[in-house]
This record gives C-alpha cells, sequence and structure tokens, in this order.
C-alpha cells in the first residue's frame, strides 16, 4: 500500500507554493541570495520515519533554530541553576534582535532572542573556552540532534560578521553588564557560527522529533538531553520561540515552534512527531510566509493544537461488576483500560471507595490498560494498601507487572497477583437488587 501521508503532504505544499508574500532575510548576503521559490516539508516519527514532500533534502543556514538546541546543551553542561542566573525565560514581545535586557535582573529577558542567545553561547566549554573550541562544542551538539554530522557554511558566516552591527552591539551590551565576561566579538563570531550550520529540513524535523521524544534521537537512540531539560528547552521555546508574534503563534497554531531567517520553521508536537518547513520569504517577524501557513494548515488538518483537549476520554473503568465467591464473600472486579495518569488514577480511587462496606475482596484488572505513569501508581499503591488495612483481600490482574508488584522490590509486598479469573473460585454475579439487599445488611 502506498501510504497516504506523502500524498497529504505534496497536496500542503500545492496550496501554498503560489505564495509570494513576503521577502528573503537581507541582512546576511546568502540570505539574501537564496533561492526564494525553494520549499520543503518534513514530517518526523518518533521512532525516526521521516515523510517528506518537496525540498527537503536542501541545505540552508539553521540560524535562530539553533538557540533552543544549544540552550539544551547549555542546561546540560552547567545545569539550570547557572544558566537562570545569566538569562531568563520570560516573553519579551520584542524583536529577536532588541537590544534589551530585564529592566531588574539586568540580565536577558530569554535565550531565544539574540542577547539571550549569545549569552548562552557563552557558556558552552570550560569558562574562558576559545572561539574555536565553542564552535566546534555548537556544531558536534547539533549534531547529535540531527544524528548525522553537521557543517558549518563559513561563507554564510562571514557575510553575516561582515554587517554584524546589532549583533556586535547587543554582545557590547551583555559585555558591558558584565553577563559575561568574555570578548564580544569572539561571544558574536561563536554565535553567528552556531547560526551558520547547515541543515535541511529533514534534518530539522529529526531534531524536533529528538524534542519530541523527551531528548531521545529517533535514530542513533542517544538520550541528547535528559527529560528535565528537554521539558525546560521546550517550554521556553512554547512561551519566546516565536518572539513577538510568540502569542499569536500559539493561540492560532499551537505548536511549539522554532523560526530562522534563513526561511526554516521546526515545531514539536510533544509524543508525537517533529515537523519541519523551509521557504525562504519572511514576514515583518523573521518568520516564514509559507511556513506559517503550513504549520498553520497542519495544526487545523491534523488536529495538532497542543492546547486542544483531547476527545473526551473512554472511561478509565471499563467494567465494575461483583459476585459472591463459594465462601460467601463479595467479590468486586474492577476492570481498567487504556493509560492511566494521575487524573485517572483519581476516577479509579474515586471507584475503590465502597462506603457500603460490603466489599471482602477487591480485584483490580489490569490487563487492559497500556500503561501507568509514575505518580498514577503511587496513588494507586497507597490506595490498594489503604484497602488492605481496612481488611479486604486485594488481588491484583497485573500480567504486564505495570504496577511493579512482582518481586521483592514491591511496594505492596502482601497483594494477591493472578494471571486468570478462574483463580477466584465459585463466582457468581450479584445482580444489583441482590447487591443492594448485601449492603443493607452491612452493619
Ligand atoms: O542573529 C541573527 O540575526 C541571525 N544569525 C539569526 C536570526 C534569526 O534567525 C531570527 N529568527 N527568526
Amino acid at each position: 500500500m502506498r501510504s497516504p501521508i506523502p500524498d497529504f503532504l505534496d497536496e500542503t505544499l500545492d496550496r501554498h507554493r503560489s505564495d509570494r508574500s513576503g521577502e528573503n532575510a537581507d541582512y546576511i548576503p546568502d540570505l539574501a541570495a537564496a533561492d526564494p521559490e525553494k520549499l520543503g516539508i518534513c514530517i518526523s516519527t518518533l521512532d525516526g520515519v521521516k515523510y517528506t514532500s518537496g525540498d527537503a533534502e536542501y541545505e540552508f543556514s539553521i540560524q535562530s533554530m539553533s538557540k533552543p538546541f544549544i540552550y539544551g546543551l547549555a542546561l546540560e553542561q552547567v545545569g539550570l541553576p547557572r544558566v537562570l542566573e545569566m538569562v531568563g525565560v520570560e516573553p519579551s514581545g520584542e524583536k529577536f534582535n532588541e537590544l534589551s535586557l530585564d529592566k531588574k535582573s539586568g540580565k536577558p529577558l530569554n535565550p531565544m532572542i539574540n542577547a539571550g542567545a549569545m549569552a548562552v553561547h557563552s557558556l558552552l566549554g570550560e569558562p574562558g573556552a576559545s572561539l574555536a573550541e565553542r564552535t566546534e562544542i555548537a556544531r558536534a551538539g547539533l549534531s547529535k540532534f540531527a544524528g548525522r554530522e553537521l557543517t558549518i557554511d563559513e561563507h554564510v558566516a562571514e557575510g553575516e560578521w561582515g554587517a554584524a552591527y546589532r549583533n556586535v552591539a547587543i554582545s557590547n551590551m551583555l559585555r558591558s553588564y558584565d553577563v559575561f565576561l568574555d570578548d564580544p566579538d569572539e561571544v558574536v563570531r561563536g554565535y553567528i557560527s552556531q547560526c551558520s550550520v547547515l541543515v535541511t529540513a529533514k534534518d530539522l524535523a529529526i531534531m524536533a522529533s529528538t524534542l519530541a521524544g523527551g531528548g531521545v534521537n529517533p535514530l542513533s537512540g542517544e538520550q541528547v538531553l535528559s527529560p528535565r531539560v528537554n521539558r525546560q528547552v521546550l517550554a521556553v521555546m512554547m512561551t519566546c520561540g516565536m518572539y513577538d508574534a510568540a502569542g499569536d503563534w500559539m493561540t492560532e497554531i499551537g505548536i511549539p515552534a522554532k523560526s530562522g531567517v534563513s526561511g526554516g520553521v521546526f515545531g514539536v508536537m510533544p509524543g508525537q512527531v517533529g515537523i519541519a518547513t523551509f521557504s525562504p520569504r519572511l514576514d515583518k517577524h523573521g518568520t516564514s510566509v509559507r511556513g506559517a501557513k503550513i504549520f498553520r494548515d497542519l495544526s487545523n488538518r491534523l488536529s495538532l493544537h497542543i492546547m486542544d483537549a483531547p476527545e473526551p476520554a473512554r472511561s478509565i473503568i471499563r467494567r465494575d461488576r461483583r459476585f459472591v465467591d463459594s465462601k460467601g464473600d463479595m467479590v468486586r472486579i474492577c476492570s481498567l483500560q487504556g493509560l492511566i495518569q494521575w487524573s485517572g488514577s483519581e476516577n479509579v480511587i474515586r471507584a475503590m471507595d465502597d462506603p457500603s462496606g460490603s466489599t471482602n475482596v477487591f480485584v483490580l484488572d489490569l490487563r487492559r490498560v497500556n500503561e501507568i505513569n509514575g505518580i498514577a501508581r503511587r496513588m494507586l499503591t497507597e490506595t490498594l494498601s489503604r484497602l488492605e488495612d481496612d481488611g479486604i483481600r486485594v488481588v491484583l490482574m497485573d500480567p504486564d507487572n505495570l504496577m511493579k508488584c512482582k518481586g521483592p522490590d514491591s511496594d505492596l509486598p502482601g497483594v494477591e497477583i493472578i494471571d486468570s479469573l478462574k483463580t477466584v473460585k465459585g463466582l457468581k454475579r450479584v445482580r444489583d437488587d441482590r447487591r443492594k439487599e448485601m449492603a443493607e445488611r452491612t452493619p
């Protein structure tokens, strides 16, 4: 069978191909000279399958799309407190190259604007690392996200450096406020080299899916960022990644994303996919015009807005039945399904509470559960242990050991684990009227 996904991507690009609004970035010669007709897209799944259309293998410089990744690398290297000392996490509502510092703290507002990104770049390597060392750390680090060795386009870098008056001013401002103590020209040059790393839409989609997958590169399997750092990067990218258009982007499109003046945009749907587009003409915020329109389409047509509440989830409780066993004990069998997170566990806990006090045996049937997250497991473990304290015999049907109760490290050492309901002998279904009658008989 031919997958419909590439056809869908072809069709999506075709809808926007004729849109010639916007202009190439003009302050970096190679970007000004780039072919404005180029148009490409790639979607990468969390297991590294890439769906592409158009110029998905065409190389361009990563520009500001490097910022979230370098932020992640700096966080891994020096830790969150050190980075937060230097750069905040508040949206600036300003252009990406604004000469601005937070009025109270004197530090850059966030790591997505140039001021913050240069400060973050200065953290790479040992204190006082050379320009060459920092540049190599940035190149090698970005390569880990892409799952292949990326290269720097020196021509792009030299062209940007030739007219980097604004970035030089920002860097000198940072130095004068002691945000860093390095040579300001070296920091700008390193930052410009970081921006001149060449990528394709395919690379960017893999890089995005590394963030979507909690920091694990889907191609190499390498944990490039720890889950905590990955979360920090995504949270800052979501709130600050699109600069003075961040609010519009998140409300209308709702895919945490980062743009670059080369015309690339990448977006991350945590736990789902990484997406990247390339088209050089930009809007007034420095975001690709066609890129933004394609992201809007994908958000609407693939229901990818991160704030869309999921379809009313199927109840976690699949069945809740009562039986009487051969000894005349009331056996309650509560069968769960799906993915159980904190809110699902709350549902189950509420159902476990039986004010009639008629239950003698409580069977929690997890055969149709795919996953229980850490907090839900702790909540359920605590509740089952309280049922035991109340004198109720607790039985788990948990063939995949989702509750981690098998073995010596079990949090519920006394719990009985069974594979089949046949073990609970002689069950007879209790009808509602009989259940009521039994409840009434219970003091
Ligand atoms: O610092 C600059 O101006 C460029 N190297 C990168 C700017 C950029 O990509 C802004 N994003 N849309």
